[in-house]
């Protein structure tokens, strides 16, 4: 492999040819803030906070988009690119709606001040993603204590219509993530760019309401989206209400994909934050029944593994039990709608036993996962009262005091018997990814080996749909 001698703040170090300059510094330690980068998606250079100087070139570059080259000396963290990119984030700042910014948090920039547990106990602060917001952390880091620049007018209405994504252009930094994520990877392109200048925003398609759009509800634009300017829609105080509510029991089904986010958030060590110690968290808040998602997610599975034993002798058999994948086969592949067994998915799993738990008492179910479809799949389809993501949880619990980061843990309520696990390398929960290729795995359906392919995202699907399925026995399509 080619490589090249650089020196970045004064360290020699050898790297690989045709890296970027922000990847050889990352792979050695070296942190450039972003803000439009996202690994997996296309490089855009639009945001130019990752500006960096390179010794005989006049202009500072960009480290997303610049190639290191033999002889490159870099300076990532000099005084002049701290300055530059101070003033990117004021300009940055000047067109976004700073309703962060309203007390001491950063005004007054006392660093024990900008503590996010700090933020949550405070109730001016209306923005979902305070305390995990990209550009607000960089303005900390950069000390934006005063915003010099003209506040320009924000007051573009909040897109409300699907009541699960949820769009603020006010807080919109055009950074590109969402376009890139929803047109390259889901291939759904139903956001772009619309107008020029300071009047430039991201749309939906033909600058219709989401409802109305091409959106499929998958929630990857909220997933990369540095800011809350698209969000999924959130319950965390009427759930709060239900909890402390004698009127009505609440069931909760916990997902154990949330503990990685919470485990960040709360800056703890691996290990620390467990669902036994959430569980009991929850418990003290008042919710009744604390279930693991995994019973119903391995029914889910169990029907998934029904009906492709019933039907792969008929020819390949196409299996999902993805909301957003739903939308995009009605959206995209109308023809093919009939020939896909879209089966229950964890969540109408739980649905189903909350209905039959239904007593004395109104049940209120409270789904905490972070797979976002699920929470468009709850709102839409109705059969969930509420859904929480990893980050509505933390700000919960910090809004209330639970903490699941202490030493208690209760055992998580079992309320039905788990079905034995069948074809787990098909049917495992599996990762989104930004991939082009579907995974290819091989497993004994009946007795005779099966070749399968699984679509980890919308994109994949789309090559699946269009005709390489029939190189299969078995596809799973997630989205
Ligand atoms: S939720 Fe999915 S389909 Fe809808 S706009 Fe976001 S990325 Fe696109
Ligand atoms: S909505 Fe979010 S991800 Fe999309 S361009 Fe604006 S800031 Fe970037
Ligand atoms: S991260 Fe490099 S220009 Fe935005």
């Amino acid at each position: 492999m080619p490589t090249v001698h650089i020196t970045i703040n004064d360290k020699n170090l050898t790297v690989e040819s045709g890296l970027t300059i922000l990847q050889a510094a990352r792979e050695n330690g070296i942190e450039i803030p972003t803000l439009c980068h996202f690994e997996g998606l296309p490089d855009k250079a639009n945001c130019r906070i990752c500006m960096v100087e390179i010794e005989g070139m006049r202009a500072y570059q960009p480290a997303c988009a610049t190639r290191v080259s033999e002889g490159m000396v870099i300076h990532t963290d000099s005084d002049g690119v701290r300055a530059a990119r101070k003033t990117t984030l004021e300009l940055l700042l000047a067109n976004h709606s700073v309703d962060c910014h309203h007390c001491l948090r950063i005004g007054s920039t006392k660093e024990p001040d900008l503590d996010p547990r700090f933020c949550e106990m405070c109730f001016w602060c209306d923005c979902e993603r305070d305390g995990f917001c990209e550009l607000q952390t960089l303005a900390r880091a950069y000390h934006v204590d005063v915003l010099p620049y003209i506040q320009h007018d924000k007051d573009h209405e909040l897109d409300l219509s699907l009541g699960s994504v949820v769009r603020n252009p006010n807080k919109c930094i055009k950074c590109r993530r969402c376009v890139e994520v929803c047109g390259e990877v889901q291939t759904v392109h139903n956001l772009s760019m619309a107008n020029r200048g300071r009047a430039t925003m991201v749309v939906p398609e033909l600058g219709k309401l989401m409802a109305d759009s091409a959106c499929v509800r998958c929630g990857r634009c909220v997933e990369v989206c540095p800011t809350g300017a698209v969000f999924m829609q959130e319950h965390k105080d009427e759930v709060l209400y239900y909890a402390h509510s004698y009127d009505h029991d609440t069931v909760v089904q916990l997902s154990a994909n949330v503990i990685p986010e919470l485990t960040a958030l709360y800056k703890v060590g691996l290990g620390e934050i467990t669902l036994k110690k959430v569980c009991a968290a929850l418990h003290k808040l008042g919710f009744q029944t604390v279930m693991s998602s995994e019973h119903a997610e391995k029914l889910a599975a169990d029907e998934m593994a029904d009906t492709i034993e019933r039907n792969v002798e008929n020819g390949p058999v196409i299996v999902s039990n993805s909301f957003a994948v739903k939308n995009f086969v009605k959206k995209f592949f109308p023809d093919m709608e009939a020939q896909i067994y879209f089966c229950k998915g964890s969540e109408k799993q739980f649905a189903k036993y909350v209905k039959r738990l239904e007593g004395d008492k109104p049940v209120k179910s409270v789904l905490i996962t972070n797979v976002l479809e699920q929470a468009a799949e709850a709102k839409e389809e109705a059969d969930i009262d509420f859904v929480l993501n990893a980050r509505e949880l933390y700000r919960l619990f910090l809004r209330t005091g639970g903490a699941p980061a202490r030493k208690y843990e209760e055992e998580l309520d079992k309320v039905w018997e788990d079905p034995p696990i069948r074809y787990e390398e098909l049917l495992r929960e599996a990762d989104w990814n930004f991939g082009k290729e579907p995974e290819e795995v091989t497993v004994t359906v009946n007795g005779k080996k099966r070749k399968c392919a699984i679509a980890h995202n919308l994109g994949q699907v789309r090559l699946l749909l269009e005709g390489s399925y029939t190189k299969y026995d078995v596809v799973r399509l997630m989205a």
